[in-house]
């Protein structure tokens, strides 16, 4: 099994952007985090994060008809205006699941809509840097 966590804009600054609603935990800590938890598992873990919703886009077309792949997805506020990477989530047909640091539902209006949660096979939001691993746990444990 190979896992692609792709990450959207402004994640990079985690532990230093808002940390009030994303934490204080940083990309670099949630992907050692996530390679530390597959260490003996049979799969593999590709991380990435991009600003540019292209780059995203791109990502996602590269997986186009691999085995066993499995995406995380944190879109960031292109979870909220993407029309493009939805597209891709369904040109490709790749299983994904949808992940948010923070509980979009209970922020502003604007990020109560996602743009992935319906083809998503599952949504994991406000459970901050922990949401990535219960992801993975996920994908490692109840899927072939
Ligand atoms: C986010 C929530 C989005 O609304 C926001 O634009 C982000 C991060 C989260 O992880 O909580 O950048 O996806």
């Amino acid at each position: 099994m190979n896992i692609t966590v792709l990450n959207g804009p402004n994640l990079n600054l985690l532990g230093k952007r808002e940390p009030e609603i994303y934490g204080l935990t940083t990309l670099v800590d949630i992907e050692r985090q996530m390679r530390d938890l597959i260490k003996d598992a049979n799969a593999t873990l590709d991380f990435m994060q991009s600003n540019k919703e292209y780059e995203l886009v791109d990502a996602i077309q590269a997986l186009l008809g691999k085995e066993s792949q499995f995406i995380i997805l944190n879109p960031a506020a292109f979870t909220h205006t993407s029309v493009a990477l939805r597209d891709a989530l369904q040109a490709t047909k790749i299983p994904f699941i949808e992940v948010h640091l923070s509980n979009i539902y209970a922020r502003e209006d604007f990020r109560k809509k996602s743009y992935f949660s319906d083809i998503a096979m599952g949504t994991i939001s406000g459970l901050g840097a922990n949401g990535y691993l219960l992801a993975l746990n996920h994908l490692l444990n109840h899927t072939k």
